[in-house]
């Protein structure tokens, strides 16, 4: 069995009355902002490269009223403990734990010229924490659009994206690109979003999958990652020093001729992450030609590349992540690899619609023939980005 979404308006009563126990009062609102999986283009993005992901129907959902004062006080179902916190005294290396993903939203939101005052925010969704699929974009995402409309604050979903980044870069410490608050803010119902992460240019490429009878399973592998370990930060450095020996200003400007010819000044591992970085880059613009040809069903072999390429290259897969990628595609996948920063996480799956059950059951039989826990196997759908929901 594939297990489904939770309902919205489940959630948005289940958080409206926890912050009723909380605060004692009615929120002013309820916001969301939802996780993501990434098509392809993994690791591309601080390389000023493409990405290809989808917003999905799993959400942060965050219920805010205003408070006198200036204090910022924090709860969450699933994070963690609550925190109250003076607004003021928010900034870098200052918050510690979850507290720091809202809180950073806050203070980045007050660096862009936001005259926030105070606010109580309790903090509830279904999207699994650790599993690859953003859920701290989620939070910092739907946190920034709940203080903006709180406050009135006059900023479009890209300038919003965009201080969500800074929260995570500059408050919780964790050197990640653009895709993620991006396409929380502005992914759309049916289509990925295409987005030059240098300009910051996006288009929004329809992803019919029920047109096509195909289906996006995703296979948690429940081997929680944390970017917040060197690996990540480790991957970055390699690929700013890769640029520098190239002599370009980012992997993007690199021609996969050039890293080869480069070969013996890149080094090992230098030359195979670059190669991943420049090979990825181009499967982006593959996947996207072949969306807007309309030919999703032929997405498989750009998938499995891209998965073997961030196995072998860039190696930030995992036992468990190829054990999945494998099973789905033993189990008739058209293609499978690998989302988000890896080292855990989650793959996601290209799949006949009928044969979605079959591809659970094929990675529990893999999973507990390798000795690992369970995965969690579901199915998600391409949804709307960051919104307001009551
Ligand atoms: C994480 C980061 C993103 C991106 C991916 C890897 O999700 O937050 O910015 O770098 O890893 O593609």
């Amino acid at each position: 069995m594939i297990s489904g979404e939770h309902q919205v308006s489940d959630l948005v009563g289940r958080v409206v009355d926890a912050f009723r126990d909380q605060v004692g009062r009615d929120p002013d609102g309820v916001w969301a902002a939802p996780g993501r999986v990434n098509l392809i283009g993994e690791h591309t993005d601080y390389n000023d490269g493409f990405v290809l992901p989808a917003a999905i129907d799993r959400l942060v959902l965050v219920a805010a009223g205003r408070r006198d004062g200036g204090r910022l006080r924090l709860w969450s179902l699933q994070a963690g403990p609550p925190a109250d916190l003076e607004l003021a005294a928010v900034g870098p290396g200052r918050v510690e734990g979850w507290a720091a993903y809202p809180a950073g939203v806050a203070w980045a939101l007050g660096q862009a010229g936001a005259q926030l005052g105070g606010a109580d925010l309790v903090v509830d969704g279904d999207v699994p924490a650790g599993s690859g699929l953003s859920s701290s974009a989620a939070l910092e995402c739907a946190t920034a659009i709940a203080l903006a409309d709180l406050h009135g604050a006059r900023l479009d979903r890209q300038a919003l994206a965009g201080l969500a980044r800074r929260a995570e870069n500059e408050v919780v410490g964790v050197p990640s690109g653009a895709m993620d608050q991006m396409v929380s803010m502005l992914g759309r119902a049916g289509h990925a979003l295409f987005l030059d992460t240098r300009s910051l240019e996006t288009e929004q490429v329809p992803l019919p999958l029920e047109e096509s009878g195909l289906c996006l399973v995703v296979i948690d592998t429940r081997a929680g990652h944390r970017l917040v370990d060197g690996a990540y930060a480790d991957r970055k450095a390699a690929c700013e020093a890769a640029a520098a020996v190239l002599g370009v200003p980012a992997l993007r400007d690199a021609t996969l001729e050039q890293v080869e010819a480069a070969a013996e000044a890149l080094g090992d591992p230098g030359l195979r992450r670059a190669r991943h970085v420049v090979t990825e880059n181009a499967r982006v613009l593959e996947a996207v030609a072949l969306l807007r040809a309309g030919h999703l069903d032929r997405l498989g072999p750009l998938l499995a590349a891209s998965h073997a390429s961030l196995r072998d290259d860039y190696e930030v897969s995992s036992p468990e992540l190829d054990t999945a990628v494998e099973a789905a595609v033993d189990a008739g996948a058209a293609g499978a690899r690998m989302t988000g920063a890896g080292f855990g996480g989650s793959a996601i799956a290209l799949v006949r619609a009928d044969l979605a059950g079959r591809v659970a059951d094929r990675a529990r039989e893999a999973f507990a023939a390798a000795g690992f826990g369970p995965p969690e196997v579901t199915t998600v759908l391409p949804s709307d980005g960051a919104r307001r929901l009551a």
